[in-house]
């Protein structure tokens, strides 16, 4: 769809502190959920939240940044084979709000770095057909953020960890309530 130009995007003014935070507290929850259940091999991870205090609102579509966000998320515990600290920040500058998801999983290496957003892009076939990867998540990731003419990109060193960035420009104001209009 993405290549057609048919995907159809639906705009709204949203609250990044709450779609973010929606995301990570059903991470939350996935991770629960599997330390209780004595068939699944638990890895130790744990979420920390930075969010500015300050309300952010952007403009994007909603149901498609989720699944962004879920990407990159998905990434971090799937390359992250000996848990540990997933951090998520959310700050904000002058003109954009910048959203960052870091992890002390595998990394990436330098010379990949340059191509972890093309299609079916990944680092260690092997090792990520075994995860079941496509290669298609960072790819669609890129393509939907340029979409809310937002950034995508990533730091990482190999073995110590990855940090994915995505700033978007923010909007001034909560959006009015037309259905609460009095
Ligand atoms: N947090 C991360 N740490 C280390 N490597 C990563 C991380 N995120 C992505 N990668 C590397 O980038 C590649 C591309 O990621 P991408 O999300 O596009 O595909 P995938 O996870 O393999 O498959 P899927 O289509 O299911 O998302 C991965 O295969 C992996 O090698
Ligand atoms: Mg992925």
């Amino acid at each position: 769809r993405l290549d057609q130009g048919t995907m159809e995007v639906k705009l709204e003014v949203i609250n990044l502190n709450s779609l973010f935070n929606f995301v990570l507290n059903r991470f939350d929850m996935i991770l629960e959920s599997d330390a209780k259940n004595e068939n699944t091999i638990t890895k130790n991870y744990n979420i920390l939240r930075e969010f500015t205090k300050e309300d952010v609102w952007v403009e994007v579509d909603p149901d498609k940044f989720t699944q962004v966000l879920d990407n990159i998320m998905n990434n971090a515990v799937k390359y992250s084979p000996g848990g540990g600290t997933i951090t998520a920040r959310l700050i904000k500058t002058k003109t954009r709000a910048i959203l960052s998801i870091s992890d002390q999983g595998l990394g990436i290496p330098r010379k990949d770095l340059d191509n972890i957003f093309n299609r079916f892009f990944r680092v260690d076939k092997s090792r990520s057909r075994a995860q079941g990867g496509t290669g298609l998540g960072l790819a669609i990731s890129k393509e939907v953020v340029e979409k809310f003419n937002g950034r995508i990109w990533v730091d990482s060193v190999e073995n110590k960890g990855s940090t994915f960035y995505i700033s978007l420009a923010y909007v001034d104001e909560e959006p009015e309530d037309d259905w609460d209009a009095e």
